[in-house]
């Protein structure tokens, strides 16, 4: 038996579509059922459905043996997970963006960038890689909104077709990474239940 993460959003209905292709077929739809544990019509997969920011905790603990996370998630987690595929939907950029230059107001006198985001450590990591002094604002969602209403003066945020970016007058000022889906695997599971793991794997690498 291999419990597999996916997480609930965006990148769900992607994942269950490759799940079924790869033969797990699930006894109720993910889409509609308010179920957190789906198991398969062969009892061979059980499916647990998370938050997306929570799918590298799952996996790491060995809650479950593999998850299908977005690369912004897991460069984020830091998590120490077998990363051995990339699953080629849900691609995004991590992007810093700003409000048009004319728009935007320079806090006077202050050096410090500030920059709203859900990803603390990469924003830290980017800005800090640029010798550019930052305060980093976590949030948890509508980042565009900061910059509009003088939180801050920067987001780092996810960038799928750019569209909430223009509706919200913002530009990409610096594209800091691609992302896309990735299939990760807790370490332990990679060793002790490798057959399982390996066929798993093997099916949906002839996918993509
Ligand atoms: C994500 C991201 C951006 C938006 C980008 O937010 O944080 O806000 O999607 O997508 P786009 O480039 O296609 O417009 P999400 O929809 O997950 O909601 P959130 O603001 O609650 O995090």
């Amino acid at each position: 038996m291999l419990i597999i993460a996916i997480a609930k959003g965006r990148l769900l209905k992607p994942s269950l579509a490759m799940l079924k292709d790869a033969g797990v077929e699930l006894e109720e739809d993910a889409l509609t059922s308010r179920r957190l544990i789906l198991n398969s019509r062969d009892s061979r997969y059980k499916v647990i459905l998370v938050k997306p920011v929570d799918t590298p905790t799952y996996v790491e603990y060995g809650a479950a043996d593999l998850g299908i996370a977005g690369n912004d998630v897991v460069i984020e987690s830091g998590a120490d997970l077998f990363q051995p595929l990339d699953l080629r939907f849900g691609q995004c950029r991590i992007a810093v963006a700003a409000l048009e230059d004319a728009k935007r107001k320079k806090r006077a006198g202050n050096p410090t960038v500030r920059v709203a985001t859900k990803y603390p450590s990469i924003a830290l990591e980017y800005f800090n890689s640029k010798s550019v002094p930052v305060e980093i604002i976590p949030l948890a969602g509508s980042i565009e909104l900061a910059p509009l209403i003088g939180l801050a003066d920067m987001i780092v945020d996810l960038v799928e077709t750019g569209q909430t970016l223009q509706d919200n007058g913002l530009k990409i000022v610096d594209v800091i990474s691609e992302s896309s889906a990735r299939l990760v695997i807790n370490r332990a599971s990679y060793q002790t239940k490798r057959q399982e793991v390996g066929a798993f794997v093997r099916a949906l690498e002839e996918l993509v």
